[in-house]
């Protein structure tokens, strides 16, 4: 089954230093990187190195960027065909400190911003020969909404991950099929306390991601669950939770049982935390699966 990302391609400006700076504070880094990143197109890496066959819905501008990141995701596999290329936008960046176990990120979505309802309609079809779809909060919320609802309609299955943090809403959580939200993104869509009664309300579907603690859920059956997360060696923690909801979709168009499929994707983000850069520590599917075993 064909994997859909609709969302954020960037050019990652990554900063390693000692620790994550004090308003205010100028501190001396110890390196610049440029990544590949970029929530959705780290989705779609997460999902297209672990064998899925990944389509890629998004813009960037005409620039060397753009160009870059394009012949990076083809590398890994994903489908770029579909990609609306801009020339009178710039590809989104990412500004991102890197350090003690952290990161700090401020993104310039440029050509993100351009991918709207007209551009959905030109990819339409396209869009619903795919099983699953992922979205993410790195483009208009208007598009997500109009991306759920088409999907909806054509029985098509939708992860939102809300991230960044902005409100979703409830009829949006009603559309899709699964809700990532981390425990912050939680708060803010159901309120301070009222995590627990959202997660009963909707079991199976609102999956918190709790970091080191793993994953928060009810299960269909209404009993509360915890999916505990794979111990790592982590070097740089940008992009793991892009690495989840890759991972995840990947294990259920698999055909994965939920609890089988969180696992799973919890060793994939594990994994990926211990390389730098959001796409650096991706693993392959025989990666995951010799971590697997080598826990048991
Ligand atoms: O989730 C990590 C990603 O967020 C980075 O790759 C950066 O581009 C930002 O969008």
């Amino acid at each position: 089954m064909k994997i859909g990302v609709v969302g954020s391609i960037n050019m990652d400006l990554v900063v390693q230093a000692p620790r994550i700076p004090h308003k205010g504070e100028t501190l001396m880094g110890t390196r610049l990187d440029r990544n590949a990143g970029g929530k959705g197109a780290n989705q779609a890496v997460a999902a297209a190195r672990l064998g899925g066959e990944v389509v890629m819905f998004g813009a960037v501008g005409q620039d060397e960027n753009g160009t870059k990141l394009l012949a990076s995701m083809a590398r890994d596999g994903v489908d770029t065909t579909f990609v609306k290329v801009l020339p009178e936008e710039n590809t989104g960046i990412a500004m991102i400190t890197v350090g003690d176990n952290d990161n700090t990120i401020i993104v310039v979505p440029g050509a993100n911003n351009r991918v709207d309802r007209a551009y959905i309609d030109s990819v339409r079809s396209e869009l619903l020969s795919c099983g699953m779809v992922i979205l993410q909060h790195e483009i208009p919320q208007d598009t997500n909404e109009y991306v759920a609802a088409l999907c909806a309609q054509h029985g098509i299955e939708v992860i939102l991950n809300p991230a960044p943090a902005r409100q979703v809403s409830s009829a949006l959580v009603e559309q899709v099929t699964y809700l990532t939200p981390n425990e912050h993104e939680a708060a803010l869509i159901f309120g301070e306390g009222a995590v627990e009664d959202a997660m009963r309300r909707y079991p199976g579907k609102l999956l918190v991601t709790c970091g080191e603690k793993g994953i928060a859920l009810a299960q269909p059956t209404g009993e509360a669950t915890q999916v505990p997360a794979r111990t790592s060696k982590v070097v740089d923690t940008t992009g793991a939770g892009d690495t989840f909801n890759g991972a995840f979709a990947y294990a259920r168009t698999q055909g994965m049982e939920l609890l089988t499929a969180l696992r799973f994707a919890n060793i994939a983000a594990g994994l990926s935390t211990e390389k730098a850069g959001a796409q650096g520590g991706m693993p392959t599917r025989e990666q995951v699966e010799a971590d697997a075993h080598r826990a048991e």
